[in-house]
């Protein structure tokens, strides 16, 4: 078994078979020469042999690829695996590879729109696996059988990373390190987004806008879907439905809405439209194995697919965002880059055929179901896809099922060249459905479509850290559901956890029941409205945090058993840490009054009713049953916490930021340095920072008192803060800002 070893450092290997393809996915370089020996010795020079040095698994070679495998212990839990199916804990599960269209996210599906092979194996031994291989592989966590962990890379071409640090959080940063830094969104991002499939023309999105002004629910921006373009054509817009369009968007720009166009991969086959003429005369589009243009219908019917592994075709996708960036557009979503495919002609043409077979005889039941699969499943076929073939830069040519991972993400790599391009100082709205390791770079991910669904509100929660694990910091699920009808309780519970996650977009598909937030009940409404503004009040920390994670390698979202020891805290599986300060509990379940916590220290509770009003109360390390009635949402904070916080506003451009308030759980010494910048440019990168310290302590005397300091242009003039000690009194301070 032929193999190298890199190392990245003293706690991360790369076992290195044949020669495989550059994903990307790591930025960081293995270390040579003097580094290597420095933290290895000279004994580290070996990079070959026989039998690989994993400290803990077994990786074996086989005709039909490689096999990863690990035996469990009793207890051992297992973490990441990125936008995938299942609970925090994914023992037991089968998981692929293969970023699929995948409308109905049921508990069996292995994969869905992210491939993202990273695990954490937390218990009797503690370690991280990352696979970088662009095609389907098989992980199988116990699922076949419950004692083993089995991984099938069906090549010879691959690079495995073990992670050795010694706790599950180092083996995440250390992996983070790896593949770089995160997407940076815009600072308005952060505010509350309205979507829906079927806001046909102006006066849909002129309506929704009017509504939440009136019902007084904040919002940054509405979201364009499909309808917006001409027969669904990419960079185009329907000049009846969506005409004046520059003028419409400085419009509701006025108002503090920014509008958000969505993009497709499909490029639709037609003389008269010239972004697939261009395209098709400079051979931009796939190919076949014969190097025909490939082609498969998605929305707007016969399609051809950028070759997004080409950079020149990249470049050329990357312009054509211009088109809507000098109408006034700074933000996007990339959709069905999978690359979606409803049918090919030749799919269709054997399913036509084989119901012309069919025509006139009495069918037994097997024939039946055979002819009802033929056209079930047209959309998505394997066969499909390995007719696509791509250029490489080296003047290879790749067959998709290689690299079919790489797709979507390269999609919206096309895409921030482009912005770069366009306006390198400016920070873009981007986000992806289909995705892989490297993608976090360019932009954020949602997570598909799910159903109006309470186990889906669930998942949402379980798929925060699993994608945070994997870079996708700005993330967010369809708030409410995007298939099905949501109720509004349903709606009500999901908003009061989504708060938390950077993108907050509800979301609903055409032909559902309307789910902006003023489309249900009064009482509904009120809720709403009191948590979005939450929301807004929660912005400073968010951002900053998010901030801090994205520059530390940090998550947003950490599960309880990789912060805390205690063995309570490893079961916890609807609760997790949200930032340094927080911990959310949402209630997760139709016609609850409440909810079981676990709190592994002693938090303080803000039952969150109003936004504008603190209810505190401390509650002491342990079990606890929490009453929440459907108004009412649970926000945690720990000892020695600081929680910032602003007024809100109908958008983000509004918020007041001179008054500062900041809500101290005080115990012996709490500290918080808040992050800001400018929130719309790059140049954080080059200094542009800014921070307010915020330190409230006991002194020898045992009274309470606190420094704030700033370093760097800030917008805060004073702050106020709430402080709640050990023995919750409450002490109120006013700092002035010089
Ligand atoms: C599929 C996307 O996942 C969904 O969000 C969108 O509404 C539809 N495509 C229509 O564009």
């Amino acid at each position: 078994m032929a193999f190298s070893i890199q190392r990245f450092s003293a706690s991360v290997t790369a076992f290195v078979f044949g020669h495989p393809f550059p994903t990307e996915a790591v930025v960081a370089k293995p270390l040579q020469g003097q580094e290597l020996e420095q933290v290895f010795g000279s004994s580290s020079q070996q990079v070959a042999g026989s039998s690989i040095p994993s400290q803990y698994v077994s990786i074996t070679e086989a005709d039909d690829g490689i096999y990863i495998r690990y035996s469990l212990a009793e207890g051992d839990a297992i973490y990441g695996v990125g936008q995938n199916m299942g609970r925090l804990n994914k023992c037991g599960q089968l998981f692929k590879t293969w970023c699929s269209d995948e409308f109905r996210h049921l508990p069996d599906k292995a994969s869905l729109y992210g491939a993202h092979p990273f695990l954490v194996i937390k218990g009797e031994n503690n370690f991280a696996l990352f696979i970088d291989y662009p095609g389907e592989m098989t992980l199988d966590l116990g699922f076949s059988d419950p004692s083993q962990i089995s991984i099938h890379i069906p090549t010879h071409h691959v690079r495995i990373f073990e992670f050795t640090a010694a706790n599950a959080k180092q083996q995440v940063r250390d992996f983070r390190s790896l593949i770089g830094q995160p997407y940076i969104p815009p600072r308005w991002a952060f505010g509350y987004q309205q979507c829906r499939w079927s806001y046909y023309d102006k006066n849909a999105v002129n309506e929704v806008v009017e509504k939440l002004r009136h019902f007084d629910i904040p919002c940054d921006s509405v979201y364009l879907d499909i309808d917006y373009m001409e027969e669904f054509k990419d960079f185009t817009l329907d000049p009846h439905r969506f005409s004046d369009f520059s003028n419409w968007v400085a419009q509701l720009r006025q108002q503090g809405i920014r509008l958000i166009p969505i993009i497709d991969a499909g490029v639709k086959v037609a003389d008269n439209y010239s972004v697939y003429q261009e395209g098709h005369e400079k051979g931009y589009f796939c190919k076949t194995e014969t190097g025909d243009e490939f082609q498969a219908a998605v929305w707007p019917g016969l399609c051809a697919f950028p070759d997004f592994f080409q950079p020149e075709v990249r470049q050329w996708w990357g312009k054509q965002y211009q088109f809507l960036t000098d109408q006034g557009i700074d933000g996007f979503w990339n959709d069905m880059n999978e690359p979606a495919l409803f049918y090919s002609p030749q799919g269709l043409q054997q399913a036509i055929s084989h119901a012309e077979q069919c025509k006139d005889k009495n069918i037994g039941v097997h024939e039946f179901f055979q002819l009802k699969g033929a056209f079930e499943n047209l959309s998505n076929r394997r066969e499909d896809y390995q007719a696509i073939w791509h250029q490489l830069e080296d003047g290879n040519r790749i067959n998709h099922e290689q690299v079919h991972n790489l797709y979507g993400q390269k999609m919206t790599q096309a895409a921030d060249e482009g912005f770069k391009q366009l306006n390198p100082d400016k920070r873009y709205l981007m986000f992806s459905r289909a995705s892989a390791i490297s993608g976090h770079r360019y932009g954020g991910i949602w997570l598909g479509d799910n159903h109006s669904w309470w186990e889906h509100l669930k998942l949402n929660v379980a798929m925060m850290p699993g994608v945070n694990m994997c870079g996708y910091l700005y993330s967010g699920a369809d708030v409410g559901g995007f298939a099905g009808n949501a109720t509004s309780e349903l709606l009500c519970r999901w908003i009061q956890f989504a708060v938390f996650t950077p993108l907050l977009r509800n979301h609903s598909c055409m032909g559902t029941r309307d789910q902006e937030p003023y489309a249900f009940d009064e009482n509904a409404l009120t809720i709403m409205r009191q948590h979005i503004k939450l929301r807004y009040r929660l912005i400073p920390y968010l951002y900053s945090e998010f901030m801090q994670a994205a520059k530390n390698n940090e998550n947003l979202f950490w599960p309880l058993p990789l912060e805390y020891a205690d063995p309570d805290a490893q079961n916890v599986e609807d609760q997790l840490l949200v930032g340094r300060a927080l911990m959310c509990a949402p209630v997760l379940e139709q016609n609850a009054s409440g909810r079981y916590v676990y709190l592994p220290e002693n938090m303080l509770l803000w039952k969150v009713r109003q936004h504008d009003k603190f209810d505190l109360k401390i509650m002491p390390q342990g079990h606890h049953y929490l009453p929440l009635e459907l108004a009412e949402m649970a926000l945690f904070l720990r000892p020695d916490s600081i929680l910032p916080l602003v007024d809100s506003a109908h958008h983000v451009e509004a918020q007041d930021l001179s008054s500062l308030e900041c809500l101290v759980y005080l115990h012996s010494s709490a500290e918080y340095v808040l992050y800001h910048d400018d929130g719309v440019t790059h140049n954080w990168q080059h200094g542009a920072q800014a921070s307010l310290k915020v330190k409230v302590f006991y002194d020898a005397e045992n009274k309470i008192q606190q420094d704030v300091t700033i370093e760097g242009d800030l917008p805060y003039r004073q702050v106020k803060l709430t402080i709640i000690d050990q023995f919750e009194q409450v002490v109120v301070r006013h700092i002035p800002i010089a």
